[in-house]
């Protein structure tokens, strides 16, 4: 990748945090000057085209895993020259499509290889690329690795529980997470780790092109790193959640992480939390709620 690639992904994410001026010291500013003399003088047949071949087939569903072209599934680190830096949503196709030609930019991600830092097998969505809700997780781990989709393991099955009170199932609803490879560690084995600022900034823009694609009514982004990742929120999710923010345009509520949920520490009033995080989402879906729905958690316990 060039160096302006990696400037201009770093700025694109810088944006998408909200960041609208940045400091440019002198010798910044004689870099760029460079760069855009040198963009004047090169030739036009110089500059590698940036669209990928357009996807080959239409997907029912949510694509949700494929290998990034590693040899190995340790720490993507190779250098990738020939992999693409931007990301293009065809203009034609319906959203699946759309989902499933962006599947297939991320295996080649090379702002992801270049890190070094994650594993390498890709894990994209899951569910209906036409749902209207979407929900956000941080990071695959163990499970979502070896399964090749988000929210396998324990975690998967508590949020299955959730959206089986609120009257739905996996394949109704849009679940993906900011970053789409494991963060690694040295000698992992099924510990899974938080993705650092850098991972989640290297993937938004897949995340800002699936939520073009898709156009929520509203986004759940599930724990701590994906409220920050988002929505550049810093700090406790008692403190994000119970409002709601906006990413371009789109309502997103913010909510405990459904393994936060699974921790002997977490009492009845997290689950009512949550659960009244998702009556909003409900409401704002327009989706039915009845008395029993409305009661869920008031019980202390
Ligand atoms: N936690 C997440 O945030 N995402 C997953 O896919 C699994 C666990």
């Amino acid at each position: 990748m060039r160096p302006v690639d990696s400037l201009l992904d770093f700025l694109r994410a810088e944006e998408a945090r909200g960041v609208r001026n940045v400091h440019l010291d002198d010798q910044a500013k004689e870099v760029l000057r460079e760069l855009h003399r040198r963009a004047r003088v090169a030739k036009p047949s110089a500059a590698p085209s940036p669209r990928p071949a357009a996807p080959s087939a239409s997907a029912a569903a949510a694509p949700s895993a494929s290998r990034m072209p590693m040899a190995s599934s340790a720490p993507v680190s190779s250098p990738a020259s020939a992999s693409p830096a931007r990301i293009a949503v065809p203009s034609l196709g319906g959203p699946a499509e759309k989902i499933a030609a962006l599947a297939e930019q991320a295996a080649h991600w090379a702002p992801a290889r270049q890190l070094g830092t994650l594993r390498d097998r890709l894990v994209f969505s899951a569910g209906d690329p036409a749902a209207r809700l979407m929900l956000l997780g941080e990071a695959p781990g163990y499970h979502e690795e070896q399964q090749g989709t988000p929210f396998a393991g324990p975690a998967g099955q508590k949020l299955d529980d959730i959206l089986r009170a609120m009257g739905l199932d996996r394949s109704q609803v849009y679940i993906s997470n900011l970053v789409k490879c494991r963060p690694a560690s040295p000698g992992q084995t099924t510990n899974n780790r938080k993705p650092t600022p850098e991972e989640m900034a290297c993937w938004l823009p897949f995340v800002r092109a699936e939520i073009s694609v898709l156009r929520p009514s509203c986004i759940i982004a599930l724990g701590a790193s994906a409220a920050e990742g988002l929505l550049g929120l810093s700090g406790a999710v008692a403190a994000m959640r119970g409002r709601w923010h906006d990413f371009e345009g789109i309502p997103v509520r913010v909510t405990y992480h459904p393994a936060y949920l699974l921790r002997g520490t977490s009492g009845n009033s997290d689950k009512r939390a949550v659960w009244e995080d998702m009556l909003e989402a409900m409401e704002k879906l327009g989706l039915p709620i009845s008395d029993k729905q409305r009661g869920y958690f008031t019980k202390p316990g």
